[in-house]
């Protein structure tokens, strides 16, 4: 009987495929069997020439076959590849091999003088806050008072989204959003990333910056020079000599540019800066009534200063590196020195 038949092919043919040595054994196994002039192509080809009413059942039974077949071959297959692999693991394995070193990262360089900046300030009593990059003109100019024909505005070093949306040319707006939500005292840093369209060997169109902001009754000039005076101190060396330059911005009143003496030349004058022996690192003022007056603050009860220092510039003082460009190209071999 052909159900029989099948049977007894199903058997011969699973167990003879379990003991298959290799491949090319399997492969043999499926010609023999499911090849064109296979065993079980022959049954099922001869399935025409029974009577209709046999048909359907043994045409089933056959392509179950077929299917059992089948997948007993890629099965076996499929352990005879894992049993390989686990073969060669196991010859290739040297147990008294030294361990592989999983690669390490390592803080870049801005990264690590944006935190040293945060812990001395940290120390002081600031508070560390952050904001958005992608500004609006009301908080990166306006209510710091720059009014709309201010130079500061000009396409040259805006990077503007729209009309009213513009990447940050600096940390002051922290300064605002701050003040916005909160009364006085105000003791704050604010870090990030600014973005201005500039770029030579002491400018990249993003760059990072440090902004301060202190607002207290009593709050004097003598108070920012100061903390300016302890910070500069504190991150370079206390022989480190720097001046106070009257200045101007929009927000503060008076204002001050803050020079360092250049590390990199002793003061003699390199290109780092422009010949001068000084390098500018910090902006810095006494907060203007018209930015108080902006965020609700009394300027007649409360007085404050601020500064924005470039982080960039503290880091190429600090190691000694005279490209700022060196800091965004993430050469390894540079970034591995720190
Ligand atoms: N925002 C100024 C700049 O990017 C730096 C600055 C100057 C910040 C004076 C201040 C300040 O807070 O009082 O050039």
């Amino acid at each position: 009987m052909i159900l029989a038949e099948l049977k007894k092919l199903e058997q011969e043919a699973i167990a003879q495929i379990a003991q298959a040595a290799d491949d090319a054994a399997l492969e043999r196994l499926r010609v023999q069997y499911l090849g064109r002039k296979g065993a079980l192509t022959g049954i099922l080809r001869s399935l025409r020439e029974l009577p209709p009413e046999m048909r359907p059942q043994a045409g089933q039974e056959g392509n179950r076959v077929k299917q059992t077949l089948e997948q007993a071959l890629s099965q076996a297959q499929e352990s005879l590849q894992a049993a390989a692999r686990d073969r060669q693991r196991r010859v290739g394995l040297d147990v008294t091999l030294p361990g592989r070193r999983p690669p390490l990262g390592r803080m870049h360089p801005i990264t690590r003088i944006t935190r040293e900046i945060c812990d001395i300030f940290i120390r002081l009593g600031f508070e560390v806050v952050e904001g958005p990059e992608v500004e609006t003109d009301y908080y990166n100019f306006e209510a710091l008072n720059i009014p709309k024909d201010h130079p500061a505005r000009d396409m040259q070093d805006t990077f503007y989204i729209s009309e009213n949306v513009v990447l940050r040319t600096h940390t002051s707006p922290m300064q605002i959003r701050v003040m916005e939500q909160q009364p006085p005292p105000v003791r704050v840093i604010a870090p990030g990333k600014t973005y201005r369209r500039d770029s030579d060997l002491t400018h990249t169109p993003m760059f990072h910056q440090v902004e301060a902001l202190l607002v207290d009754k009593h709050v004097t000039f003598a108070d920012l020079k100061g903390v300016l005076t302890v910070f500069v101190h504190e991150i370079f060396d206390p022989s480190v000599g720097l001046r106070f330059r009257p200045s101007y911005f929009p927000f503060t009143e008076p204002s001050a540019e803050v020079d360092i003496a250049c590390v990199i030349c002793g003061g003699v004058g390199c290109r780092v800066c422009k010949e001068t022996g000084w390098l500018e690192v910090i902006g810095a003022g006494m907060v203007h009534p018209e930015v108080f007056r902006f965020v609700g603050y009394d300027p007649e009860v409360y007085s404050g200063f601020a500064f924005g220092l470039g982080i960039e510039r503290i880091a190429m003082l600090k190691y000694g590196i005279d490209d700022l460009r060196l800091f965004f190209e993430n050469d390894l071999r540079f970034l591995r020195q720190f």
